[in-house]
């Protein structure tokens, strides 16, 4: 056996997040542009001491036991295939935690990605796709390890899109989380049909369109974002003042980020930026 396996663990964005209807189930039936990013946790995978699982991070808002998706992950995939084996798992945290950009579900695909190799289980990704599932909905994303995806269902159908274009972003996480349940239920539809933001957006995307695709971001989950935290409103503001050709929200926020025209354009946001009471990072698609 190997003595670690290192696993990288990427963020992701989301260009457009549409919610089409509430689910009989409580969730949201959703049709969304997913965006992996190159702003990176890391796991390393090695022999545990024990015959269990342990997880370290020195991050301390994330849950070392079985709060933590990561762990939950290693914890079914053992019960499942009756490993008797325990397994350790050090996250390496850059990843803003409860911020909207999916790190824990990153770390939790990442992983399931390497407990396959791990434990030489030899699931194909069609098999993979229900573990993913089964944790949350934005877990299944990450398995494809592709830079674009739509993603549908709740989040957890996904197509990966055939796209080359790169994006430069600045985002932007205030330093108290945000839940999604939270957002979530704030959450009022509207019953008027509105526009599909992903038909619109995604010809800009292909065209490698920077400025159409700054112009049609949207996230259907901003109004009840700022009714859980109305003060984000001006930190949305204060990067479109920065300079950003566009301003979204990703997921169910906090972070906010913006799109640059270029990684130079990035840094002047960044710079221009008032950083005092939020995580800064200049990133880009992961291609
Ligand atoms: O799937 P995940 O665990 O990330 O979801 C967290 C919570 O967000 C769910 O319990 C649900 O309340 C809400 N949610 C939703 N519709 C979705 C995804 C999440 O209502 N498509």
């Amino acid at each position: 056996m190997p003595r670690s396996l290192v696993v990288p663990s990427p963020a992701k964005l989301n260009l457009i997040l549409d919610v089409i209807r509430r689910r009989e189930d409580g969730f949201h039936e959703l049709k969304t542009i997913f965006e992996r990013i190159n702003l990176e946790d890391e796991i390393t995978l090695s022999p545990s001491t024990s015959n269990r699982i342990e997880l370290t991070c020195q991050h301390p808002l994330v849950p070392k036991d079985d709060r933590n998706l990561a762990y939950r992950m290693a914890d079914l995939i053992r019960q499942h295939f009756g490993i008797k084996e325990g397994v350790r798992l050090q996250i390496n945290k850059r990843i803003p935690v409860a911020a909207g950009l999916a790190g824990g579900s990153s770390n939790a695909a990442a992983v399931l990605l390497g407990l396959n190799q791990w434990w030489k289980l030899g699931l194909s990704l069609k098999e993979l796709q229900p573990f993913a599932a089964k944790l949350g909905s934005d877990l299944n994303f990450f398995l494809y390890q592709t830079p674009f995806a739509l993603g549908e269902g709740r989040g957890e159908k996904i197509e990966p899109l055939a796209i080359k274009t790169c994006l430069w972003h600045v985002t932007v996480t205030p330093k108290q989380p945000l839940l999604t349940k939270d957002v979530f239920m704030a959450l009022k539809l509207k019953l008027t049909k509105k526009v599909d933001g992903v038909n619109i957006l995604l010809p800009f995307l292909r065209q490698g369109d920077i400025r159409g695709v700054s112009g049609h971001l949207s996230n259907d989950l901003e109004p009840a974002i700022l009714m859980v935290r109305p003060e984000l409103k001006v930190l949305k503001e204060k990067l479109q003042r920065a300079g950003a050709l566009g301003v979204c929200f990703s997921g169910s926020g906090p972070t906010v980020y913006a799109i640059a025209d270029n990684k130079s354009h990035a840094q002047e946001i960044k710079a221009r930026f008032d950083q005092r009471y939020a995580q800064v990072f200049i990133v880009s698609t992961h291609g």
